[in-house]
């Protein structure tokens, strides 16, 4: 990509075969994340890219087609050429998020898939599961979805970005207030996370978090008209 220190962060660039979990709060910059990303995954792999096409889940309705086209061309690449290579589908809730999965799946035996995209995860399961009488329902689910995810990155050889909101601790009197929602049934399915968050002046920090085999580190990056730039 063009944020060294993002790719320096993740040793060289994010990863195909990996369940990439990035969260943080409203505005952190979760959402343009997977705009750039969608683009890079188009780019030849001399440029950086994986070359492939990329499937995008979009459950808030937060897609932004001439986004894609801001940040294709500043890469110098022809937006609607890119565009053609990024699925969109619009997920309506929890049900309809599992079931393209399997569209996904079935689709990819004749597309080149090589990013899967679900921004976000979980407002769908948190805005239907709600209480605590809902919440082993819950985890089930986005564990049986994490699950099926997870093997359409290895079949495909493809990276999956999942991105994930915040919510508040109760519980915490010392350090960060928040964490992510669906907690630690997110966290053991991922293989990387990635914590952003606002810093001093628009910038955003971007912290790994639970690598297997990466030292934890942040990255700071801005968001601007062109995309995501150190
Ligand atoms: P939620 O989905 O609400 O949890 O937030 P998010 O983490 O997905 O944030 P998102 O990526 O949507 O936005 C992060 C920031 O990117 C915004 O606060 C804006 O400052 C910036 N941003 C969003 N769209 C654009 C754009 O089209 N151009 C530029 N220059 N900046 C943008
Ligand atoms: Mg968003």
């Amino acid at each position: 990509s063009k944020v060294q220190s993002i790719d320096d962060l993740l040793g060289g660039g994010f990863e195909t075969q990996a369940l990439v979990e990035v969260y943080g709060e409203f505005g952190s910059g979760k959402t343009q994340i997977g705009h750039q990303l969608a683009v890079n995954c188009t780019l030849p792999e001399e440029e950086g890219g994986l070359d492939g096409d990329v499937f995008y889940i979009d459950t808030e309705d937060t897609f932004r087609p001439e986004r894609i086209s801001q940040m294709a061309r500043g890469h110098g690449l022809e937006p609607d050429y890119v565009l053609s290579r990024i699925h969109v589908a619009r997920a309506y809730n929890s049900a309809h998020q599992m079931l393209l999965v399997d569209e996904i799946k079935r689709m990819s035996k004749n597309i080149d898939v090589k990013l899967v995209i679900v921004d976000s995860l979980t407002s769908h399961f948190r805005a239907e599961y709600v209480g605590r009488g809902m919440l082993v329902d819950r985890q089930q689910k986005l564990n049986k979805h994490l699950k099926e995810l997870k093997q359409l990155s290895d079949v495909n050889n493809a990276l999956v970005l999942v991105t994930n909101q915040v919510h508040a601790r109760p519980d915490a009197m010392w350090g960060d207030p928040t964490k992510p929602i669906g907690g630690h049934i997110v966290g053991h399915a991922s293989t990387f996370r990635l914590y952003l968050r606002k810093s001093k002046g628009g910038r955003r920090i971007a912290r790994l978090i639970d690598s297997p085999n990466l030292p934890e580190g942040e990255a700071v990056f801005s968001v601007t008209a062109e995309g995501i730039r150190e």
